[in-house]
């Protein structure tokens, strides 16, 4: 079996391949080894989606720096966000004083890393910021803007790079567009 068979009759197409991706999180993480020198940073990985970027980014980063993990509630086996928020895994250490960068699969409504950035202010972090793999504008309920984007991409549900359709297609290489019939 090649290395996709078993995923390809799901797939329409690759929206970013595994070669976009490298490059693009050379920059990033470059980028904000500038923008945090010398300050007191933590990534914070929010779970389970982004863990996949989040491992690619983090030993990117040419600085001293902490990471955590928290998890919010999932949709679930559904494509849309119930549109309540919940913290089900809350990060390890305090984040008072500390400059903390939460580090996203994908914004779409973008109430969950809403619903963060006030949480963690409120909790005395020197400075909130966000970096997302993935941004689909078209589809936001809030307004919420990310410090750090990869990739704009159209309404569309994609799969693959952390991200799942009922827990499945987290380990595909790249960034996919997922068969309409797959989840309508
Ligand atoms: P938001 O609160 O609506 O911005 O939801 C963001 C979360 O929804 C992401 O972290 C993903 O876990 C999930 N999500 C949104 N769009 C997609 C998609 O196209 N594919 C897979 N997961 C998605
Ligand atoms: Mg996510």
């Amino acid at each position: 079996m090649s290395k996709m068979d078993w995923m390809k009759n799901d797939i329409d197409r690759v929206l970013v391949s595994e070669e976009e991706l490298n490059s693009r999180l050379d920059e990033l993480a470059a980028k904000i080894t500038e923008d945090y020198n010398g300050k007191d940073l933590v990534m914070i990985c929010v779970l389970k989606g982004s863990v996949v970027f989040f491992s690619e980014l983090f030993k990117r980063i040419n600085m001293p720096v902490a990471c955590d993990f928290i998890s919010t509630s999932s949709y679930g086996s559904s494509t849309k966000s119930s549109g309540v928020v919940r913290l089900l895994k809350d990060a390890d250490s305090p984040v008072q004083g500390k400059h903390v960068l939460f580090v996203e699969d994908i914004i779409d409504s973008g109430l969950t890393l809403s619903y963060l950035s006030r949480n963690f202010a409120d909790r005395g972090a020197a400075s909130v910021k966000i970096i997302t793999l993935l941004d689909k504008p078209a589809r936001r309920k809030v307004d919420l803007k990310p410090d750090y984007c990869g990739f704009v991409i159209p309404d569309e549900f994609v799969v693959g790079y952390g991200l799942d359709y009922d827990e499945k297609y987290r380990n595909l290489p790249e960034v996919c567009v997922l068969k309409k019939e797959v989840y309508q």
